[in-house]
């Protein structure tokens, strides 16, 4: 489907959970975050349902995202009925790895076909630090697990605050080359304010050639990060939210104040 700017949206990035194992300072307060409740949450069947409409709308790409996707109780199963639905060419999920050796390979049989995996420093103190308590180990044990089940090219999503050239990217970026794995710099965005800026080495943030639409956690369509605009897929059934976040989708975005990365799913 082509929206209003004649974008031809064809990728759906999914919110599952709006939980998340770390608390990474520019994305979750330490504590106090008010969690959606159970029956807000979408059920499995749910998001099938409206996966498959999206992609009757022409969707052929798909992201499963979170908070952090791996925490959301039988997230293998959701992953394999997902997989399922004919036409999609794009199967990914975005993650923080800290639990993807555990999964790895049974998402590849579930169907996934490679992972994005956040990791801002090579080094273990400032991990500790920036995610308020996660073992950075982990995430190494993550992307071999990761090569070996093939959930490939894995790219790596390495948050920055100016420049590449930051000492911590400079290392990220020397163990990606190493280890055969994409770099991606994200500079650190604030919703609030509406400071976004484009991936370097991706095609996020660039409303010109924006082609996706999310699914939240809880169950509305966005069309854009950057903007308040959503539609209730309880309310309003799944075929005609997709119609309206499509045909409201904004040329660029602004500001968005009732949505964080972790419920919307960065
Ligand atoms: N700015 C930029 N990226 C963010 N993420 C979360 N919060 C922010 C933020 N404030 C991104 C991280 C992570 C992904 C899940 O979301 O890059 O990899
Ligand atoms: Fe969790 Fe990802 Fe947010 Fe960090 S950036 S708190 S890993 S959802």
């Amino acid at each position: 489907m082509f929206d209003r700017f004649n974008r031809k949206i064809n990728y759906l990035r999914i919110s599952v959970t709006d939980r998340c194992n770390l608390r990474c300072v520019y994305c979750m307060p330490e504590e106090g975050v008010k969690l959606l409740s159970h029956r807000d949450i979408l059920s499995f069947d749910e998001i099938v349902e409206v996966t498959k409409a999206a992609v009757r709308k022409g969707v052929d790409k798909i992201r499963i995202t979170g908070g952090e996707p791996l925490v959301r109780k039988g997230i293998v199963d959701l992953v394999e009925m997902i997989g399922k639905i004919d036409g999609i060419k794009d199967y990914s999920m975005t993650t923080n790895a800290i639990f993807l050796d555990k999964f790895a390979k049974d998402l590849v049989k579930a169907g996934l076909q490679r992972v994005n995996i956040s990791l801002d420093t090579l080094n273990p103190e400032k991990f500790k630090e920036l995610t308020r308590g996660g073992d950075i180990q982990k995430v190494f044990d993550g992307i071999e697990a990761a090569k070996k089940a093939g959930l490939e090219p894995i790219k790596i999503n390495c948050v920055i605050k100016e420049s590449d050239q930051e000492q911590d990217a400079v290392e990220v970026t020397k163990y990606c080359k190493a280890h055969n794995l994409q770099v991606r710099f994200i500079k650190e965005m604030d919703l609030e304010t509406g400071e976004f800026g484009v991936v370097q080495g991706g095609s996020g943030g660039d409303c010109g050639i924006c082609n996706r639409i999310r699914l939240t956690a809880n169950g509305t369509i966005k069309p854009c990060l950057f903007s308040d605009i959503s539609y209730n897929v309880r309310e309003l059934g799944a075929e005609r939210a997709i119609d309206l976040a499509i045909g409201n989708k904004p040329q660029s975005g602004h500001t968005n104040v009732t949505g964080k990365f972790y419920n919307i799913g960065g």
